[in-house]
Order: C-alpha cells, then sequence, then structure tokens
C-alpha cells in the first residue's frame, strides 16, 4: 500500500483524482479508523511538520478534525485565528499566502467563502494545501470520509444509488460528493425545488428530482444538505415550514428508499428544516455520528500521503 504514488502535490478538489487516488486515501484512513479507536492513538508519522489551519470562514468540525488529525500524527498544529488577522487590515489572500510560506509549514489546511481561493493560494506557496471547503466550489475530505462511511456499511461504492438532497446550488459538499461517487461508480440523483439546483446540474452526470417521494424511491443512500441561508441572496424558499413539509427528511419520506437505506449529512444540521430529529437520531439509519468519526481518519490518510513524498514533488514554477 505504501507504494501507492498519488501525484498529486495539493488536494484541491475530487475532480481530477483517480478512482485508484480514491481508493488509496479509503484504504489508508481505514487504517487510522482502529488508530483512532485504541487507547493510545498517536503515532509520529509527521514528527516535525507543521500543519497551519487558515480557516478564512467559521468552522467548528472541519478545524477540529483537522487539528486532532494532525496532532494524532505527532504534527505541530497551529489555528491561525482569521478574525482576528491582517487579513482584516487589508492584507491580500497572496500576501497572507507568502507570509505563512516564510514560516515554512508543511501543509496549509484553507477554508475561503471564495470559490477558487484555495487553489490561487495553493500557486504561491511550496508546502502542499488541503481545501477545506472553498465558496459553494469543492470539500474534497467531505466527500472522501462520505465515501469511508459508505465503504465501510455497504462495502462498495460502485453500483449504489445516493439520492443528494436539498440546497445544491450552494454547497461545496454536494458537488465533491457528485465528483467522488460518479467517477466510483455510483449512480447519483439531486432532490431539490428547481430554485436551489445550479442550470445545467445534469452535465455532471446526475439526474435530477423535484419531489422527494420519486426521488427517494429505491435509493441506498439519502443524504442530505444544510439550507445555507448565509450563501442566499434573496429567496429561495417560501418558509422553512414549508420546506421541512415538502423536502425535509422524515420517516414518510425514507419509507420511499430501500429498506436498508442509510441516512446522512454532513452537518451542521438544521433539526427541523431540512431534517427531522427522530430520522437524524435513528442509531439503526443515520450515519451521522459515523461521518464525524470518518472525518479525522481521512484527514489523517491525507496529511499523510500528501507530506509523504516531499523529495519527489516538482519544484515550484
Ligand atoms: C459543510 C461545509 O462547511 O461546507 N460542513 C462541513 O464541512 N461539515 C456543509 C455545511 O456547512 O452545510
Amino acid at each position: 500500500m505504501q507504494e501507492y504514488s498519488f501525484g498529486h502535490r495539493h488536494l484541491l478538489g475530487i475532480e481530477g483524482l483517480t478512482p485508484d487516488d480514491i481508493n488509496h486515501v479509503l484504504d489508508v484512513a481505514d487504517g487510522y479508523v482502529d488508530m483512532n479507536r485504541q487507547a493510545e492513538k498517536k503515532n509520529a508519522e509527521l514528527r516535525g511538520r507543521t500543519l497551519i489551519n487558515c480557516f478564512f470562514e467559521n468552522s467548528t468540525r472541519t478545524r477540529t478534525s483537522f487539528e486532532v488529525a494532525g496532532k494524532r500524527l505527532g504534527a505541530d498544529v497551529i489555528n491561525m485565528a482569521v478574525q482576528a488577522s491582517s487579513m482584516r487590515k487589508g492584507e491580500t489572500l497572496i500576501d497572507t499566502a507568502m507570509t505563512l510560506n516564510a514560516m515554512h509549514p508543511d501543509v496549509l489546511v484553507v477554508r475561503h467563502p471564495e470559490s477558487g481561493a484555495v487553489q490561487l493560494l495553493s500557486e504561491k506557496v511550496d508546502c502542499a494545501v488541503i481545501n477545506a471547503g472553498d465558496g459553494s466550489h469543492e470539500h474534497p475530505t467531505q466527500a472522501l470520509l462520505d465515501a469511508l462511511t459508505i465503504r465501510r456499511r455497504k462495502h462498495r461504492l460502485g453500483g449504489l444509488t445516493v439520492a443528494i438532497c436539498g440546497d445544491v446550488l450552494h454547497s461545496r459538499v454536494a458537488r465533491s460528493n457528485i465528483a467522488l461517487l460518479t467517477v466510483m461508480g455510483a449512480r447519483v440523483r439531486v432532490v431539490a425545488p428547481r430554485t436551489l439546483l445550479p442550470t445545467a446540474i445534469e452535465r455532471l452526470g446526475v439526474e435530477v428530482f423535484h419531489d422527494m417521494e420519486a426521488g427517494l424511491k429505491d435509493v441506498d443512500i439519502v443524504m442530505m444538505l444544510r439550507l445555507q441561508i448565509e450563501r442566499m441572496h434573496g429567496s429561495f424558499v417560501p418558509s422553512t415550514r414549508e420546506y421541512f413539509h415538502f423536502f425535509g427528511l422524515d420517516y414518510d419520506k425514507l419509507k420511499r428508499a430501500k429498506p436498508d437505506a442509510l441516512i446522512m449529512h454532513p452537518g451542521p444540521m438544521n433539526r427541523g428544516v431540512e431534517i427531522g430529529s427522530e430520522v437524524a437520531d435513528d442509531i439503526d439509519r443515520s450515519l451521522i455520528r459515523h461521518q464525524v468519526e470518518m472525518g479525522v481518519a481521512v484527514r489523517m490518510a491525507c496529511l499523510q500521503i500528501l507530506t509523504r513524498d516531499i523529495s519527489n514533488r516538482p519544484p515550484l514554477q
């Protein structure tokens, strides 16, 4: 397994990864799941390495997950407080990148409200960059952790039918998951009101549904998305009550899915808006807590893989 050559300097998106790349990350992550369940859950694979968490947008679980992942591998982890940083004083993203780069970090984990900003930053630094979410573009480690969660329960990804439901328009999680699941041979449906779907979404190789009853019929996985109110300029849904009535997941709508269908949500959840509490907390069918657990293992795998072959990297132009 260690011989696999990942061939990417950064992890900016799922787009561009091959099925072998994805399987490799998931295989490495599987090993870390076991390690994380032991009393002694630390090794020294990243000893002497420095990881800087650089979040230009609020985050609790993703930032914490990367911090735990880095520390479990023995790295020094620094959380940059962007609210208090020079960005506030008018420094550009590029200046911030150059400043951080001068401190010789080995990995920068970056979240930014603008699509494409993480890629831009990655072009200016010498270290590996992991995209922890850029605007409504990509969130690759979320798709990888979702894939690991599904693979461990269903023992495969290819051939499954996955319904991604809700605010697809604003969701980087949806985009990364569509890219990953389709390249791995799963059938992907998106289920959403027209106002919450990007135009020409079918081009991504998904089937489009505008009602939950039809969209959930015989699916293996129901993946719910948060209604991203903070990214909405104007009114996209009449009211959250009405939204729940038509698009919120409850047992009644779930009946259309396969009897062993599983429920996922990247978090944070709006209970009573896109998902009812009783389904979210159903320990037999909801994988939401497993997703968080798999998140740490997947991020450990990404950190390990991206810092492994540092001597083989092409020099910066
Ligand atoms: C997602 C995000 O930030 O893109 N959350 C996460 O990373 N756990 C989804 C969301 O905010 O709804």
